[in-house]
């Protein structure tokens, strides 16, 4: 999965994963991580999800990242504001009060760059990538949100059925990237509601991440 696969899955609009609607288990769980009004969240591969949105409406401060820059503009015009864009490092920022949204490579974000996080929401953004990815993608994340608390939702099915993305993400390989940093709670496993694109069966998996006291 390159840079130019998700451009142009966005160029081609195949973007079978965009809800058009906020994600309920989001709506339903940000409330246990007990976090303050103007707290600021961060959305790893953020797309230009709705999520954003109702974040916002909850007063809320957003910062995500994206590789495709036409999925930015379609996100800003979708909230009917207009960008301040500038060039930070590798990287572009679109912003408005309230809201910062990188494009570029989550790897080239820097902790400086992105700036202090109070959680992150990570919807279809760990279950994006290839296996071969996901260890670095999780270390670099607590590393540039100073293993902040989060919110994951991951997917769980039969990975021999179909190839992903998404990509079938267990409670052990989760529990292999984040259990020394984090308690993890699995405070829901709903099945995922018509399966996967129709071809399988799937659940949805809830995380809480809570930083360990005694974290390395
Ligand atoms: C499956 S989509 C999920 C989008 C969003 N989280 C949602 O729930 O609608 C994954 C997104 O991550 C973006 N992406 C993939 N790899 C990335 C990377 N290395 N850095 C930043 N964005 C990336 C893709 O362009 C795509 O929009």
């Amino acid at each position: 999965m390159n840079e130019t696969f998700w451009r142009e899955k966005w160029q081609r609009n195949e973007i079978g994963f965009h809800e058009d609607q906020p994600n309920p288990l989001l709506t339903r769980h940000l409330p246990t991580l007990g976090l303050p009004e103007g707290a600021r969240i961060f959305l790893p591969l953020c797309g230009k999800s709705l999520d954003i949105h109702w974040l916002l409406e909850q007063g809320f401060d957003v910062a995500g990242i994206e590789l495709s820059e036409l999925a930015v503009e379609q996100l800003f015009t979708e909230l009917d504001v207009t960008p301040r864009i500038s060039d930070v490092g590798k990287l572009r920022c679109y912003e408005a009060d309230g809201l910062c949204i990188f494009v570029g490579n989550i790897f080239d974000l820097t902790e400086t760059e992105l700036g202090p996080v109070d959680a992150v929401y990570d919807r279809a953004a760990l279950v994006a990538l290839p296996e071969e990815m996901r260890r670095a993608y999780a270390s670099h994340l607590m590393a540039i949100t100073n293993a902040a608390p989060a919110l994951l939702v991951c997917l769980e099915y039969d990975q021999s059925r179909r190839p992903g993305p998404p990509f079938s993400v267990d409670d052990a390989e989760v529990r292999r990237y984040y259990d020394k940093t984090f308690h993890l709670t699995c405070i829901e496993k709903p099945d995922l509601v018509g399966g996967l694109k129709g071809a399988c069966p799937a659940l949805e998996i809830v995380w809480i991440m809570e930083p360990r006291a005694d974290a390395a």
